[in-house]
């Protein structure tokens, strides 16, 4: 099945060839769902934006499509009508609602709930992508979790998902910890005596404090990273047993969370240190100036790089057709894109170049969604416009790579700064995620204690529902915002019953499925049971639960997560007026008491979908 909205896009695709002839295949029919239902369900303003084209009054443009749309649309929808300026308001039959929800499948392993999938992109997701040698704080929840999201969304869509955590495990951070386990615990190096990423983090804290004053030591340090760079043996096995040590760290919080990145996703920086020679050689041959201060190329009217040495250095100048400077300093200068400092290291910012490569190249991408917080803006902005510049995203006979920075706001705390302990401490993941758990625990244990609420729940069964409310809860509160905004991270909002929130929409599921179980027990196999709208909240409900395809598409065209929450939160809503005014158990007849049965089916999982989209598990009792 295609999305409800698809098939009223392509019924006015035909009408508007008919109308314009070829021409007709690029114009958007610009139909967006109704803002009231006294409208219809959808409406078309396409008329408007064609009226002054075809040098006619709007309205006589809509009666023009309607006329012709209209032997097209007999079963899809009522008579369309024309209002205000030209819309065309489009009302769905009941029936054609009806037998597009008797279309859908029963669920399978993998429910897809009848939706065709798209034509198939590959997409690179790059997302968590924490620093080895630190553990995860609070920071990289976001985009662990929003990464997931996008890379679950997509797969659903039909489209080739390549995760990639791009591991931070190659700076100069090593070359820190090396020299300074060297004087002080030099069997950490060795593996002869263990370490814990705790007390890495420690010594990398000393470290720093160290090299701070001690520029002696600022040297070894710097000598240890030429030392792992070059593949220096003993500096390799040093590094090796850190990386190792942090990846027993995050990969059971990933286990946690829920999240689907394995060790085969992971492509830290140190995957790309034999390429970055031969990038920046590449981008030198190609786009070196003999000048020596930054300059644009003469006569190139379109946006441009040029490759600049300077003291030994090399950096990239990004420039405007008009010749300005893309990027500038705080004092007006060009800002250069550094891609090799002047004793020969190179950078965060080579290492992305190597990446977008071998991304486009090797693995084969449409497409690359990075998922860093906002502060890392500047980096990919001037990221993407040297590779486009570069022309590594234009191919052949296909349409140019799309990258996108998908970036995110900061959790603060109710204090509304960023979030920290009380000791002003970044808060470790896997605390808060305890924390979340035994908030959700607190709150099972309390209602089985009130005689009115109590469930019988057995001890495993509290811990299970915990674990799945509690980290649930945290996951909803963050991807039901707009990511881009900072949120305040408020425990008692996220863990209520009422609002829209996990435990809600969990809630919502777990009672969904409770009515059909009662419902399968008295009339046995309910799959072959035909769904007929006629009550007004059946018909809303309808309409919501095919929606889902259209929220899911531009969902995740626009990376925008939180237009699936929403719909989700709508959907259980719509749920509960529907159980209250149409009695399902107790529906008048039979095939009533059928058709309700599978609506409360069909929602059930549409909430299950779209939960699992967003990396929560859901529990059948709670
Ligand atoms: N490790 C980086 C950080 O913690 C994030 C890396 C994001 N991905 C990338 N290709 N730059 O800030």
């Amino acid at each position: 099945m295609k999305s409800i909205l698809g098939q009223i896009q392509r019924l006015f695709q035909t009408a508007l060839v008919q109308l314009l002839g070829q021409q007709g295949r690029s114009v958007d029919p610009l139909i967006r769902p109704a803002a009231d239902d006294r409208f219809g369900d959808y409406q078309s303003n396409v008329a408007m934006s064609l009226a002054k084209q075809l040098k006619q009054k709007p309205r006589d443009v809509a009666q023009r499509l309607v006329d012709l749309i209209t032997p097209l649309a007999a079963a899809l929808c009522e008579p369309f009508e024309i209002a205000g300026p030209g819309f065309i308001n489009i009302r769905l039959r009941n029936e054609w609602l009806a037998i597009n929800l008797n279309a859908v499948p029963p669920a399978e392993a993998c429910d897809r709930l009848g939706i065709e999938p798209a034509d198939p992109q590959t997409v690179v997701v790059d997302y968590s992508s924490p620093n080895v040698a630190k553990q995860m704080h609070v920071g990289h929840l976001r985009s662990t979790i929003i990464g997931d999201t996008f890379a679950r969304m997509l797969e659903f869509e039909g489209h080739q998902v390549i995760r990639q955590n791009h591991v931070g495990d190659w700076g100069k951070q090593f070359g820190m910890l090396i020299a300074y386990l060297k004087e002080k615990m030099p069997a950490a190096l060795d593996g002869s005596s263990t370490v814990h990423l705790a007390d890495l983090e420690q010594f990398y804290r000393e470290a720093n404090a160290k090299a701070s004053e001690d520029p002696a030591f600022q040297d070894k340090a710097r000598a240890e990273v030429v030392a792992l760079h070059g593949g220096h043996p003993a500096t390799l096995r040093a590094w090796q047993y850190f990386v190792d040590e942090s990846r027993n760290h995050y990969m059971p919080v990933y286990g946690r969370l829920g999240v689907k990145l394995t060790t085969a996703d992971e492509r830290g920086e140190s995957f790309y240190n034999d390429r970055l020679p031969g990038v920046v050689a590449d981008l030198n041959r190609e786009f070196g100036a003999p000048d020596t201060s930054p300059q644009p190329r003469p006569g190139v009217h379109e946006p441009h790089i040029t490759v600049i040495e300077s003291d030994g250095a090399l950096c990239i100048f990004h420039w405007l057709p008009s010749g300005e400077p893309m990027f500038k300093s705080p004092e007006g200068k060009p800002f250069p894109f550094i891609i090799r400092k002047s004793d020969g290291a190179y950078l965060y910012a080579t290492t992305d170049l190597a990446a977008v490569r071998f991304r486009i190249r090797d693995l084969g991408a449409d497409r690359i969604i990075y998922v860093t917080d906002a502060r890392q803006a500047q980096h990919f902005e001037m990221l993407f416009s040297t590779v486009r510049a570069a022309g590594w995203t234009r191919r052949s006979g296909k349409p140019e790579v799309q990258l996108e920075h998908a970036s995110f706001g900061s959790i603060l705390g109710e204090d509304r700064k960023p979030l920290k302990t009380r000791s002003g401490e970044n808060i470790r993941l896997s605390d808060l995620l305890d924390e979340a758990v035994n908030r959700a625990a607190n709150l099972i244990r309390a209602n089985e204690a009130d005689p009115n609420k109590k469930r019988g729940f057995t001890e495993a069964e509290i811990n299970d529902i915990a674990q799945a409310v509690g980290i649930g809860a945290v996951k909803y509160a963050d991807l039901s915002q707009n990511r881009q905004s900072d949120y305040v991270f408020i425990w008692d909002k996220m863990l209520a019953l009422e609002g829209n929130t996990a435990p809600y929409l969990m809630y919502a599921y777990a009672r969904i499925r409770s009515i059909y179980r009662k419902g399968a027990e008295s009339s046995g196999d309910l799959t072959g049971g035909r769904i007929t709208l006629t009550e007004p909240a059946e018909r809303v409900l309808a309409r919501a639960i095919l929606r889902f395809a259209e929220t899911i598409e531009s969902a995740a065209a626009g990376l925008r997560i939180n237009l699936l929450t929403e719909y989700l939160y709508e959907v259980a809503g719509l749920f509960m007026k529907f159980y209250e005014s149409c009695p399902v158990l107790g529906a008048p007849t039979p095939e009533q008491r059928a058709s309700r049965l599978r609506l409360c089916d069909l929602t059930a999982r549409t909430l299950a979908v779209g939960l699992d989209l967003l990396g929560i598990r859901t529990v059948e009792r709670m």
